[in-house]
């Protein structure tokens, strides 16, 4: 081969190189654009909710005082026409033409007491209505958080929901994933995100073969755990499709529905940072999912990320708090890694082998020497898998080992779950 050919051919290999790495750039660049949208969207539906709830707090202080008045008095009124009766049939026979705001004796008799039974149950409407807006407007400022079990939430809201079910003869089937990390949030609160949801699938359902699947879970791609609750009913109708979180909106009028249940429920898991999603199908069914981050994922466990190439160190930053909220610090060779193990004290070091100075392997040493680091996760990056350093590395007991280039989000996905086996000391299973 002439030296010309050489250097054709290396050209050729640098132009692929290149154009590998532009395909991997516009690909991030795609997943971030969409991440950027959803989130958009995700703030634009929090900030109408803020300004609903406001608004719904006003009107519902406003309703409750005329209302407690009425509330007040049609018991009293029902009383008197008790009292009143025997006396208006006493009258009757004496001036039977007489009539009482143009109605006859016979009317009244026979219809009075029926109006002020449907007037009492109109203002009991009106006070559920005022009690779910009270609710809604509670959501935001969930007050006493501590560390709980999604699956204790689900079966207590199973239990809530006994009466109903028995009435409707809905089936459950629960499969709640065992060992779930707890979650930092309020029971109550938790049960109530449940039991709206399952109460709406009942409702949904119109056959006789209704059933209704709840499952946990635990995901370890960003930490949460999530509650999905499918019923097999009729599905949400197109008309209602996009706001269903909206309160107000519901199909349930002459069953005497707010339309308030969704709207609470969304709160709730906003105030607990979840994340509430739906599919649905018309005549199939749907499917709610809540998501709930666990401490796991809320505090951010401490990463150092050790690389003497700048732009991959970017990188991994970049991607490691991109979905995550992870803690992340940066050293560019083996000394300065070794110093920041003692200062940060991080959960995971991401390390690169091949760095001049102090290398990768020379860092691995001072790791072991150090019974302090003794929890701490280390991964291990080279662009020379074949190398013998490698060997040692392995060897020192350190076999969390990527080649470069490698796939950033899978990277950070497996991340995470390296993480998440520690901080919950249980196998996890990915979703
Ligand atoms: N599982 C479901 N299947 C089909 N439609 C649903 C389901 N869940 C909710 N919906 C639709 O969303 C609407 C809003 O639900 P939401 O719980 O907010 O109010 P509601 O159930 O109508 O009244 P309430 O205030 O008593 O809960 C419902 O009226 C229904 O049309
Ligand atoms: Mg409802």
């Amino acid at each position: 081969m002439t030296d010309q050919d050489k250097s054709r051919e290396q050209l050729i290999q640098d132009l692929n190189g290149l154009r590998q790495r532009l395909e991997r750039l516009e690909a991030r660049q795609r997943r971030a654009r969409q991440a950027l949208y959803e989130s958009q969207q995700q703030l634009q539906q929090a900030q109408k909710m803020e300004t609903l709830g406001t608004l719904v707090a006003g009107v519902a202080h406003e309703i409750n005082n005329p209302l407690n008045l009425i509330m007040y008095n049609i018991p009293l009124l029902k009383k008197i026409w008790k009292d009143f009766l025997p006396i208006l049939i006493e009258q009757k026979r004496i001036r039977p033409e007489q009539k009482f705001g143009g109605f006859a004796y016979d009317f009244l008799e026979d219809n009075l007491a029926q109006l002020i039974a449907d007037m009492e149950m109109a203002t009991q409407r009106v006070a559920k209505t005022v009690a779910d807006l009270k609710n809604y407007t509670r959501q935001s400022n969930v007050a006493e958080k501590a560390p709980m079990q999604v699956n204790a939430a689900v079966n207590n809201a199973v239990r809530l929901a006994k009466t109903t079910l028995r009435k409707s003869s809905v089936r459950v089937k629960l499969e709640l994933q065992d060992g779930l990390p707890p979650i930092e949030g309020n029971l109550q609160s938790i049960e109530q995100i449940i039991l709206n949801i399952l109460i709406n699938a009942i409702q949904a359902i119109d056959h006789r073969q209704g059933e209704i699947h709840i499952s946990t879970g635990y995901q370890t791609r960003d930490g949460r755990v999530y509650v999905r609750i499918q019923d097999n009913g009729k599905g949400i109708s197109t008309e209602l499709a996009d706001k269903v979180f909206l309160p107000f909106i519901t199909d349930k009028q002459n069953e005497g529905g707010t339309g308030l249940g969704l709207s609470v429920t969304y709160s709730l898991v906003e105030a607990h940072q979840g994340e509430i999603t739906y599919d649905s199908d018309t005549g199939q069914g749907t499917a709610f999912t809540v998501y709930l981050p666990t401490p796991l994922n809320r505090e951010g466990a401490r990463i150092l990320v050790v690389d003497d190439d700048n732009s991959i160190r970017q990188m991994l930053i970049e991607g490691l708090t991109f979905k995550h909220r992870f803690l992340v610090e940066e050293a560019s060779n083996g000394i300065e890694a070794s110093i920041k193990l003692g200062t940060y004290r991080p959960d995971l070091v991401i390390l690169d082998i091949f760095m001049p100075e102090m290398d990768g392997v020379e860092v691995c040493r001072s790791i072991l020497s150090e019974p302090e680091l003794a929890d701490m996760q280390v991964i291990i990056t080279t662009g020379y898998p074949d190398h013998p350093k490698l060997d040692e590395v392995v060897e020192l007991g350190f076999t969390n080992i990527f080649s470069k280039p490698f796939d950033l989000l899978k990277f950070i996905d497996d991340v995470a779950v390296i993480l998440a086996d520690r901080r919950t000391g249980m196998q996890i299973e990915s979703s």
